[in-house]
């Protein structure tokens, strides 16, 4: 079954709309979805109306030095917004009452670059309107720029999220955050608890087409034996970064374009080049291989008309006529 979303899973355009619209930040299909009470589309238009060029204007110098801080941020957010919510919880130190969400295991290879760019964001942001604008606030906006400026497609966010008290315990950050070793029927049961359904996790998963990876996340792929779903060349490129289960080096999350945010991860995934378990299932697992089918090469057409088959165009077929007598009569 393809819907109308997972249509636009396969385009690069999708992957973001539907990212959006899980971090409720979308104003997606032309803003007629409704937003979060308390969220609004112009709530720092009068106390802070220049938010958001600060914080492009910033991101745009710190991505011209180093693209790779896009995926940071775009993490980041999503570590925040899946436990407790987007309530900036992740940024907060850990205090008397014990370890923070930072130390739980899933954060401790979020980038701490990362951190220190939403701290200099938020400083800037003070400096200009005073303290008005949330942590969660920017953090959504910093993410919402990292997908745009490298690539992606760039979309509003309803805004007015306070920052969180509390930060999350180590059990509940690992219980929201699914480990890479997942297979898809894993992934399904964890995320439909958050009410994500199948097509929601392959465009979630799409955020993997930016970024990097620790060896120790994808190592348990390759040794002591390796995942026959795994592309054999793709292994090998594999296992010459990670020459051990516990190097300590970095691999790209999408070969095809890693610093771009496009639709290649999942072509990735149809080449059985996805960097994790939770990856390279979606495509092997027949609910969410789905969604994610697109037909390439001589497969399929280009419609002239978006709505009818080229088959059933009549305009189309009579112009096609039109054309041969045409060529006929240069004759
Ligand atoms: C669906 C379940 C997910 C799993 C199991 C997962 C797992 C992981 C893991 C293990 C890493 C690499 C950590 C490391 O070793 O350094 C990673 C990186 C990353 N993830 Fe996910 N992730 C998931 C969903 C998402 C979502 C929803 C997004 C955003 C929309 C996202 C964005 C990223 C990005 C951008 C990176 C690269 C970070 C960087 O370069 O610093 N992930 N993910």
């Amino acid at each position: 079954m393809v819907s109308s979303i997972s249509h636009m899973l396969l385009t690069l355009l999708s992957t973001s709309l539907l990212l959006c619209t899980y971090f409720h930040f979308a104003k997606a299909q032309g803003g007629s979805q409704p937003i979060v009470h308390g969220l609004s589309w112009t709530y720092y238009d009068s106390s802070c109306p220049k938010l958001e060029s600060i914080v492009r204007k910033e991101l745009k110098k710190v991505f011209k030095d180093d693209i790779g801080q896009a995926a940071g941020l775009l993490r980041l957010h999503f570590h925040d917004c899946f436990v407790q919510g987007c309530d900036g919880s992740v940024l907060l130190d850990g205090s008397a009452s014990g370890p923070s969400e930072q130390d739980a295991p899933p954060n401790l290879s979020l980038r701490a670059k990362a951190f220190t760019i939403i701290d200099d964001l938020r400083r800037r942001v003070q400096n200009k309107c005073g303290r008005v604008v949330s942590c969660a606030d920017i953090t959504a906006l910093a993410a919402r720029d990292a997908v745009f400026l490298s690539g992606g497609p760039d979309y509003d966010i309803p805004l007015g999220r306070r920052d969180g008290l509390n930060f999350a315990t180590t059990s509940a950050t690992l219980a929201n955050l699914p480990p890479p070793s997942f297979n898809t029927t894993s992934l399904l049961t964890s995320l439909a608890t958050m009410n994500f359904t199948a097509t929601d996790v392959v465009a979630l998963s799409g955020g993997h087409t930016i970024g990097i990876s620790h060896c120790t996340s994808f190592t348990d792929r390759l040794y002591p034996t390796q995942d026959p779903t795994m592309d054999k060349y793709f292994a090998g490129t594999l296992k010459s970064t990670c020459p051990a289960a516990n190097s300590n080096n970095t691999a790209v999350l999408d070969i095809r374009s890693p610093n771009r945010f496009d639709n290649k991860y999942y072509v990735d995934l149809m080449n059985r080049q996805g960097l994790f378990t939770s990856d390279q299932d979606l495509y092997t697992d027949s609910r969410t291989r789905s969604i994610l089918s697109v037909l390439t090469g001589s497969q399929g057409e280009i419609r002239a008309n978006c709505f009818v088959r080229n088959s059933d165009n009549v305009a189309l077929l009579s112009s096609v006529v039109e054309k041969e007598k045409e060529a006929w009569s240069a004759f």
